[in-house]
């Protein structure tokens, strides 16, 4: 497993991506009224895009697991839809808990990230849903420091889900990211401390904890072959950024 260091300018450029991203998440997140459909979310994620000179990570992204090319720019996955929504003519509901993930590629450098909010009228479980998934993701930035390991970083978001009573989506984690939006390694959920590999300085990882509220584990893949459903209808959250491993600590990439 080949994992490229990244330099200081090379992270600038993944800065710039990642700039990108949080805009762009920024205005859907502002988009996403009741009433808004979530092909309208997307093409104003895509028109970020246009306006600052950027490409989309996921159009057309085509992994061998995928039966068919990622068809948008933007995931939209509302409600028991953990990741990887595809955008429809579906309209916000109120109270409908949404999570938005975006990925950008700048000079050939990507930048990854996601949130996750309630449109209209939130009810207290999805809020608190959505901040235990936000503190899973703050605890794994913060164990992403040259020296821990990825099993560190892993105990760190896992911790905080189980003792919520949250499940943990199997199999699916966080990726290194750079010139390809996902690289190795594969950053795992849970993990078992001082295990896997160690963290160096210009690693650049994207750390994404997607907490079920039912606390199962598992999941079923949509007709569409990319939407993923918790597997009990339970309500899901997803949050993520792009983080540099540097001397100074954990760089979040993924902010305006
Ligand atoms: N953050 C998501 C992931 O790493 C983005 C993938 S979107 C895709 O899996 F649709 F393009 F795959
Ligand atoms: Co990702």
């Amino acid at each position: 497993m080949l994992i490229e260091l990244k330099t200081e300018g090379e992270l600038a450029v993944m800065r710039a991506a990642g700039k990108v991203v949080a805009d762009a998440l920024r205005a859907a997140r502002e988009g996403a009224e009741v009433g808004t459909s979530l092909r309208e979310l997307d093409e104003i994620a895509a028109q970020v895009l246009r306006v600052e000179g950027a490409k989309s990570s996921f159009l057309h992204y085509h992994p061998r697991s995928a039966p068919a090319p990622y068809p948008a720019v933007l995931c939209t996955s509302v409600n028991d839809a953990v990741v990887h929504g595809v955008p429809t003519g579906y309209r916000l509901r109120d109270g409908d808990l949404l999570s938005i993930d975006f990925g950008a590629e700048v000079d050939g450098w990507h930048g990854d990230a996601a949130m996750s909010f309630v449109v209209g009228t939130p009810d207290e479980r999805d809020l608190d849903l959505i901040a235990t998934t936000e503190r899973a993701l703050a605890a794994g930035i913060a164990a992403a420091v040259p020296g821990a390991r990825l099993g560190d970083l892993g105990h760190a978001i896992g911790e905080i889900g189980r003792a919520a009573g949250y499940g943990l989506v199997a199999d699916h984690g966080g990726h290194g990211i750079g010139r390809a939006m996902h690289e190795a390694p594969h950053v795992p959920n849970e993990g078992s401390p001082g295990r896997g590999m160690r963290l160096r300085e210009g690693m650049v990882l994207a750390i994404e904890p997607m907490l079920t509220a039912g606390g199962r584990d598992d999941y079923r893949t949509a007709e569409d072959g990319w939407t993923m459903h918790t597997a009990d209808g339970s309500r899901a959250a997803h949050a993520e950024h792009t983080v540099a491993i540097t001397a100074d600590g954990p760089r979040v990439l993924t902010v305006p």
